[in-house]
Parts: C-alpha cells; structure tokens; sequence
C-alpha cells in the first residue's frame, strides 16, 4: 500500500487563497448567478425540516432529472462530499482503486486519506486525454474495487463517449468492481444543449457524481449528488451521518427551487460559454506556442506550453496582469495550464489577451519549435 503522505489538498489550499484575481480565469465554474435571478421569495425558505436521509422534494427533483428512481440518488454537499462518500462505502482501506492521470487531484487526496491503495492508468495528452479502456484494462487486477474517471476530464476538458464507459463498465463488470464517473463538467454540454449521455443510465456498475455548482454557477447552495444501486446509495446515507449528518434546509429549498427554474442559470451559462468558447479557439489557433485541442462544448481547456515554465508563465500573469490560470503541476502535469471559459466574456476576453501579452514576454520566440 502507498505510503501514508499528507492528507490535505495542496490545490483547494492554491485556489482559496492564490486564485481570486481580477481576470480570473483559474475558477472551475461559470461566474456565479444570483440569487435574485432565481426568484426566491422568503416563504419559499424554512431554517429547519425534514431532512434525515433526503429532503422528499429535492430527492424527486434530483431523481427527475438523473432519470432514476429516488432510492438511487443520495443529495450531498457538493459533488466533492459525493465523491468522498462514493469512495469511501464501494472500497475499504486497502482495497485498490483505479484513477485515471490526470485528474481533478481532489479525488486522489480522498482516496488516499481514506488508506485506500491507489494505482494510475494514463490519459495521454498526445491522445487528446481520451480515455483509452485498453489502458484501464492494463491496470486492473482481482484487488480492484473502483475505477475512477472524470466526464468530462478535468482538466482537459475531453469527452468521453458511451461506447468506451461501456467498455470500461464490461471491465469492472468482470473484476466485481465499480465505476465512478465524476460527471459536474459533463453539466456543461447539457446547458449548451449538446447530447450528454449519463454513466448512470449504461448499468449498475456505474456511479455517478454530479452538482449545480459549476455549469450554471450555483456552486454557494452546494448541490450535489451520486446515482448508484439502493444498496451503495444506503450506505453513504449512513456514511454520512459521520459527516454533516444532515445539510442546511435553506440550502435545500434552494436547491429544489434552482432545480425547478434551472433554464435561467443554463441560459445564461450557454451564451457565456458559447462566446468564451469562440474567443478561446481564436486565441489558441493564433498561437504556436500553446499546443491545445479545439474546444469543442465544455468549459475548460488545457493548453501545453510548448516551451518555458509555467509557474513563471503563471507569476508573469498573476504579478503583472491581474490574471489567473491554474498551473499543470495540480494536475501532475507541468507543462500545461488549466483556462476555465466561465467568466464573463469581457473579463475572459481580456484575460487570454492577458494570457498572450504575458506568453511574449516569457516564452522567447525562438524557443518555440
Ligand atoms: C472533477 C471535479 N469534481 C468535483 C469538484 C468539486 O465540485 P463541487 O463544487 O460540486 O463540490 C470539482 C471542482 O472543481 C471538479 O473539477
């Protein structure tokens, strides 16, 4: 087994306290929707109800929109309670879990506090990062108790089509293990209106987990959730008893509420989205410098610096230019940038003008091949 190292998050520590700029373009999530646009009224919140294992309203909604039954669906604070709790009730301390490289890192940080014994398969940026079953099926073995992805990838941004979740799934299948499919960016093609099929619907060795917080921008009511078989979602019910026991009702009747009018934050998430998308192909085709698939749906990219340092590409923008993107290395891959397209057009626009003023000055032209 790995080797017990520290069990906090050295990137949620970078983006409390390291991100928040004036061209923020390190955000994972479209910029936040207010809460008067929503159209909330007091009476539509209550301090207390009955919450214990699901708020009725919310489960149905959730459910609704999952296309499952409610037994199949667990509401947690965010998507990040719902991959800890995930985690934590298909796998125990010592069992092998399967995460794909790389990956949103919070996931590996969990899966390590919770002792369990944690091995990579590659998603290769030659590849685009697709996900390649050939690579999951290399790393499997009798031990393996999840295989953990994420659609679409963070960082890069790539999708992946139901025939390779299928593949995946048939793997696990054949090993009695499950597949996590970490789904919050995959809310993204939803809102642009894209086909976006969920792991949930493809068979029972699927879990899934999702949120409100990054595609419509909703990320302070902390929605989430996971989609599994009543038995998993039973369990992590009770595992989390060990946690918030039960979440902020307000916070619920929010959420129920959000859910019912989710056409205005995904409304405005689309046009947001559309825009930023165009202006971040335009940007990335212009330079030679940057190595980046076309951003096709989604709301982030992830660029390669074809030559130079990141972290001083990074200090360059934050230090002279107000602007922010997410190094590589939280990935475990330095050579690349994480640009999110959820900020406003204006700001994003600036920000990539931002981001090219800074590469001219850092990345000498003649370094570039
Ligand atoms: C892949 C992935 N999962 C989960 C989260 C956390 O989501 P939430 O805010 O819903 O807890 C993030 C946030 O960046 C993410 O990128």
């Amino acid at each position: 087994m790995e080797r017990m190292t520290s069990p906090f998050s050295e990137y949620m520590e970078w983006a409390k306290t390291r991100s928040a700029a004036r061209f923020n373009l390190a955000s994972s999530g479209v910029e936040a929707f207010p809460l008067a646009e929503l159209g909330a009224r007091i009476e539509d919140l209550e301090i207390s109800g009955p919450s214990d294992y699901g708020y009725a309203p919310l489960q149905e909604r959730l459910a609704r929109k999952a296309g499952v039954d409610p037994d199949r669906v667990l509401h947690a604070t965010g998507t990040s309670m719902a991959n800890l709790l995930v985690l934590a009730a298909a796998a125990s301390a010592g069992d092998e879990v399967l995460v794909e490289e790389p990956t949103y890192s919070l996931l590996v940080d969990a899966a390590r506090w919770l002792r369990l014994d944690v091995r990579r398969f590659p998603r290769r940026a030659e590849e685009g990062f697709r996900l390649d079953p050939r690579a999951v099926e290399k790393a499997l073995s009798p031990r393996t108790k999840l295989v953990v992805l994420t659609n679409l990838h963070n960082p890069s941004g790539a999708f992946i089509p139901a025939e390779d979740l299928r593949a995946v799934g048939a793997l696990a299948r054949s090993a009695s293990a499950r597949v996590l499919v970490d789904e919050v960016y995959l809310e993204a093609l939803a809102v642009l209106g894209r086909r976006a099929t969920s792991a949930a619907q493809l068979g029972p060795e699927f879990v899934v987990t999702s949120s409100l917080t990054k595609a419509y921008g909703l990320s302070g009511l902390r929605c989430g959730w996971a989609v599994a078989d009543p038995d998993l979602v039973r369990r992590m019910w009770r595992l989390n008893d060990l946690f918030g026991v039960i979440p902020a009702h307000p916070a619920e009747r929010l959420s129920v509420l959000a859910l019912e009018r989710l056409d205005r934050p995904a409304e405005r998430a689309r046009r947001v989205l559309e825009v930023n998308a165009s202006a971040a192909n335009a940007f990335l085709a212009g330079r030679r410098d940057l190595h980046c698939p076309k951003v096709d749906g989604g709301m982030i990219a992830f660029p390669r610096l074809a030559r130079g340092d990141v972290d001083v590409l990074c200090e360059r923008l934050r230090g002279r230019y107000e602007t922010t993107v997410v190094p590589g290395r939280f990935f475990g891959a330095p050579s690349h940038f994480r640009l999110s397209l959820g900020s406003a057009p204006a700001t994003f626009a600036a920000g990539i003008e931002n981001i090219g003023r800074a590469l001219d000055e850092v990345v000498p032209e003649r370094a570039v091949r």
